[in-house]
């Protein structure tokens, strides 16, 4: 079935042409995104759209996120497709910055994430936080947002942003939505593009070793672990290798791995590498 046709959202490219048609929004709802929009982001706006009088979605691939090596310059972008997504979810105006406008001289002053920027995502991808901390900040200040949604998918990135907005009192209201996945279970992310299909065949480990952990949790912190490792070791021994960078059982607020006798809230997080793709995935346990 295809989406109703919507008006096309407007499209600013630079913070002056952003609050130009800011000043005529009335509550809004932010979306921040690197594009290559899929079903998940489609669930992002449309938690949005529920929330405000306008959404903005923003598009734009950061590159103080990215380290050397990382996937920066063959991160998918696809723009028309993007806009024709945002037309069909009704979004009202798309904030599509080149480099130049959101970065336009040395970014010296940053966003500093705290311990929760040096662990697990944090230790693999040394800045990574800092970086996304940094332009959501930049893309709070140029919006000036009531609302902004992020996806429960990077739980590390949604716990840094909020406490970010508590910490320096930027007065957004953050709301996080639930992973969307593929029928097989892949969650979906815009690196899932990277994946051939046999790649793709064994990324389904890392779901399948949530679901495993998820399944033992009246066992607790160990037998939680243990029956998500399970998972992943047969899939490292397979014939296209997942290679796992953690699998970890986590405080939701803290990303402090929690002791083995923990009962209550908690995040059981992975993240692995499937020939040159990365990717993570989580589920939130009660214990
Ligand atoms: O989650 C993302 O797509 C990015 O990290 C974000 C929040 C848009 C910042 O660049």
């Amino acid at each position: 079935m295809t989406a109703p046709d919507r008006a096309a959202p407007a499209v600013a490219r630079t913070p002056e042409e952003l609050a130009r048609i800011r000043a005529g929004l009335g509550r809004t709802a932010l979306v921040p995104t690197m594009g290559a929009l899929h079903t998940g982001h489609r669930g992002l706006i449309a938690a949005a759209r529920g929330r405000a009088d306008a959404v903005v979605v923003s598009v734009f691939v950061n590159p103080l996120q990215f380290g050397p090596g990382e996937d920066f310059e063959r991160y998918p972008r696809a723009f028309e497709d993007d806009l024709r997504a945002c037309a069909e979810e009704g979004v009202d105006v798309v904030y599509a910055p080149g480099v130049e406008a959101m970065y336009p001289g040395e970014q010296i002053v940053t966003v500093d994430p705290g311990p929760l920027g040096d662990v697990l995502e944090g230790a693999f991808r040394p800045g990574h936080f800092r970086g996304v901390l940094t332009v959501v900040a930049k893309l709070f200040h140029m919006v000036r947002p009531d609302v902004a949604v992020f996806g429960q998918k990077d739980a590390q990135q949604l716990a840094a942003i909020r406490r970010m907005v508590r910490d320096l009192a930027f007065g957004v209201t953050v709301v996080g939505v639930p992973t969307v996945r593929d029928s097989d279970g892949l969650a979906t992310s815009s690196r899932n593009v990277y994946l051939s299909g046999a790649e793709r065949t064994s990324a389904l480990a890392l779901s399948r070793a949530l679901l495993a952990g998820a399944d033992a949790s009246v066992t607790g912190p160990v037998g939680i672990l243990g029956a998500a490792r399970e998972v992943l070791d047969a899939a490292a021994a397979g014939p296209v290798p997942v290679e796992p960078d953690y699998l970890a059982l986590v405080d939701a607020h803290t990303f402090a791995e929690v002791p083995p006798d923990h009962r209550g809230e908690a995040v059981l997080l992975v993240a692995a590498r499937v020939g040159s793709t990365r990717l993570i995935d989580n589920v939130p346990l009660t214990l």
